[in-house]
């Protein structure tokens, strides 16, 4: 596998008047867990989009599991793990009939889809509720059921649209320590957020504000650079800098 799984170079995007991704750059190697951090409208649906090749840039250039977004779009789509801001299940199909529908998107055969079902069960705590319908399970079993479907076929990096977004704070903790153990057999994982502490969770972090990058690094390096004791302090004073933002 390439040594960086996301590069993106001066990543843009227009919607008519609205800039809503300013040159955006940055490079996420292969293994590690990246937080794109950001308030609501900052741009990262819109950015992570562009990554999954869903979604054109106006300029700029990027590749993913070292294939280009642009030429490549179809690509990247059938190699990538994506769990969607709305985490896109079937409501009125049980826990097993959603995972088995997105496998077979994914072209697995029936005898593979068996055998998967059972393993995303035990593994993405789903022990229990297979045969349950998704729309009576609460957020944090939604939420593991989505992160099960966008890891049917096994990619090796999985993109995470706010995944924890209106989550109780026990099924939050309980997503982390599952994407923790994908993290230590080398799948590579980006994440939005606007939790602040999930960011500490992460090998890098970057954070958005206006469709722009403000800061990008490890957290650690972030909080020694500025003297600040949090991320969250950090992020406040790049964002208020006013200053020429990163990249
Ligand atoms: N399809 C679209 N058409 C027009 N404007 C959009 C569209 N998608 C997003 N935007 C705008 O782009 C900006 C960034 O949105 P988004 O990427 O969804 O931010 P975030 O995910 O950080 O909340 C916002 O101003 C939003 O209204
Ligand atoms: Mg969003």
């Amino acid at each position: 596998m390439e040594a960086m799984a996301i590069e993106v170079h001066n990543l843009t995007k227009r919607f008519g008047a609205v800039q809503a991704v300013q040159d955006v750059s940055f490079t996420v190697p292969a293994g590690s867990i990246f937080g794109l951090l950001g308030p609501n409208g900052s741009g990262k649906s819109t950015t992570i989009r562009m990554l999954c090749g869903l979604l054109r840039p106006t300029a700029g250039s990027g590749r993913v599991l070292g294939l280009d977004i642009i030429s490549q779009a179809e690509q990247v789509k059938a190699r990538i793990g994506y769990m969607s801001q709305k985490f896109s299940l079937y409501e009125d199909l049980t826990v097993f009939e959603n995972l088995r529908f997105f496998g077979s998107v994914y072209g697995l055969t029936n005898r593979e889809l068996d055998l998967r079902c059972r393993e995303l069960a035990a593994r993405m705590k789903l022990e229990g509720r297979e045969n349950q319908l998704v729309g009576t399970l609460s957020g944090g079993w939604k939420q593991r059921v989505a992160l099960a479907s966008a890891f049917v076929h096994q990619p090796r990096l999985l993109i995470l649209d706010e995944p924890t977004a209106g989550v109780d704070p026990v099924s939050r903790r309980i997503f982390w320590e599952l994407l923790n153990v994908l993290i230590a057999e080398g799948v590579t994982i980006l994440v939005t957020t606007h939790y602040m502490d999930e960011a500490e969770n992460c090998h890098l972090v970057a954070l958005m504000e206006g469709g722009r990058l403000y800061a990008f690094g490890p957290p650690e390096r972030l909080m020694a650079e500025e003297g600040l004791p949090t991320l969250e302090d950090v992020f406040v004073r790049m964002a208020t800098r006013g200053g020429q933002p990163f990249a």
